[in-house]
Order: C-alpha cells, then structure tokens, then sequence
C-alpha cells in the first residue's frame, strides 16, 4: 500500500506548508460536537476540500474542516467532522485523516463521537470515556498489505499489533479524575461498532448488551485501529445521543444526536480544555 502512505505524505506536506505548528495532539470530533474547534487560539483553517487526498463528508453536522493551533498553548490539529464507512467509503478513506494526523506528528490523538446508550445506568447526554471496543463493522482498517513506514515509534508499524490497551489506560485516568474535580462522573464504557446508516433494532440492542457493549455507534473503532498501528495514544469519548434502540420506548432521530451535542457542549469544553495541557505534559 504504497500509494497510501504517499497520498498521506503529500497531505501532510500540504498541511504543513499552511501552518507552522507542529501538532502534537489531533482531535476528531463527532457530530454536534464540532463547536470545540471554536477553541483554537491563532487557527488556520483548512476545509478538507482543499487538502489532497482527504475525503470529505456528506453528514448533516459535520463541517469538514481541519482547525490548527493551539488550545492551552498545546500545539492541536481538530478534525470538524469525519467521514464514515456507511457513506460508502472505504475504510483507507476512513482512516486517511488519521494517518495525515501521525505523519504531521500527533502522538496523541483524541477521539469522540456520538453513541446510543446500551444501559439505563448511563442516560441520554452522558460523556464517556471509551475503556474498549467492539468491532462488528465487518472489516478492518488495517486490511491489506503492511505499511511500516507509517510507524510514529519504535516496534509500531507491525503487522499483527496489541490492542489490549487501544484506549490508554493512564489517558482515561487522567480524564476520569478532571471530570471529579469538575463536578461530574465520567463513566467508563465499551463502545460497539456497527456499519450503520440504520440505527439498531431492539433485537439487535440486547444481543450487543450480552456482548458486553454499553455503547453503540458508527465511528471511531478503524480511527483507533490506525492509530494504535502507527503508536499514537488514544483517548476515546462518547456523547450519549439517545438511548439506542428498544432501550426506551422513543424513536432515534438524528436530529437529536445533534441537540444532544448542544446542550452538553460547555461540559465537554470545560473538560477537555483542561484535560490538554495536561495529556500534553503526561
Ligand atoms: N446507534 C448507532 N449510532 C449512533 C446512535 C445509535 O443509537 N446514536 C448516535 N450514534
């Protein structure tokens, strides 16, 4: 997959000849919750559009941009939106921007999304932290031939690579331990992949709670893939949209995963502006 890694290289060198940082954190953000681009101190812009390679998304709530600067004086590269495999991309696409992250020098990155709610116990407009996943997605992003060169540390790259502690263990603690000092709980939970675009069914819900799922979603789990392949540190965060399906007896609209994102937005600032500066110096 050489190719791969030279459409990555000309994006990064894109990039970086608009902006003289060098970030040292990415952050993707799922929808309704794109607004924390907003805290980029100095941003350059960049719409996806205009990097080569990247692919751009079709969603209603994600804007599809690029953000770099800085937030806390850390050096950030915020993805505002993402594009997702149900829009009929393929998982390299998927992934792309998260390879562009590593190669431009992110060492961290953090990803968040939308998620439906497996248990009663962690109700609609919950944050939390992603302790592990799931993937039933049916493939995976690391699919085909290996790519070493996109290894950001020694011994990444490999072929067949741990994924026991995909969502660091020391990340999750440290953000754990903010949300206490803010006031507020942020539960652990395991995060459940599926293709999408359709959301569950009832049936579909009790078999993934069996499973040992507490989250659902459409994201995220070949972002993480990539990123523990390459060596990157992950923290991963879930909003809570709606309680998935069967699990009350309402509806889920897409519209309220974007609701949802407004009314929890200054709590997951407030977060993770603190939380930067100290992944950063962790
Ligand atoms: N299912 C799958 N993906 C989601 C959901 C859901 O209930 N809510 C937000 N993203």
């Amino acid at each position: 997959m050489t190719d791969l890694y030279a459409k990555a290289q000309s994006a990064a060198n894109f990039i970086r000849s608009k902006t003289p940082p060098t970030p040292r954190l990415g952050i993707i953000l799922g929808s309704g919750l794109g607004n924390f681009a907003s805290q980029v101190s100095e941003p350059t812009t960049i719409p996806y559009s205009d990097i080569p390679h990247f692919p751009q998304s079709t969603v209603v709530g994600h804007s599809g941009q690029l953000v770099l600067g800085h937030i806390a004086g850390v050096p950030v590269a915020v993805m505002q939106g993402r594009v997702h495999a149900y829009e009929g991309y393929p998982l390299s696409a998927v992934t792309f921007p998260t390879r562009v992250l590593g190669l431009l020098g992110c060492t961290t990155l953090i990803v968040t999304n939308a998620a439906g709610g497996i248990r009663p116990n962690i109700p609609q407009g919950s944050l939390v932290a992603i302790s592990d996943h799931i993937n039933l997605t049916g493939s995976n992003a690391a699919l085909g031939p290996n790519e070493p060169r996109f290894a950001i540390k020694p011994s990444t790259g490999e072929r067949f690579f741990d994924m026991s502690t995909a969502y660091s263990p020391a990340l999750r603690t440290l953000a754990i331990d903010e949300a206490a000092r803010q006031g507020f709980t942020l539960t652990e939970g395991v995060y459940l992949a599926v293709l999408g675009p359709s959301f569950e069914t009832p049936a579909e819900i009790r078999a993934f709670r069996t499973l040992g799922a507490d989250l659902v979603g459409m994201s995220t789990v070949h972002e993480v893939i990539v990123a523990r392949h390459m060596g990157i540190e992950v923290l991963g965060l879930s909003l809570v949209t709606n309680m998935a399906a069967g699990v009350t007896n309402e509806i889920i609209h897409h519209e309220d995963v974007i609701e949802i994102g407004r009314r929890v937005e200054r709590q997951f600032t407030t977060l993770l502006t603190a939380l930067i500066p100290q992944i950063a110096t962790s």
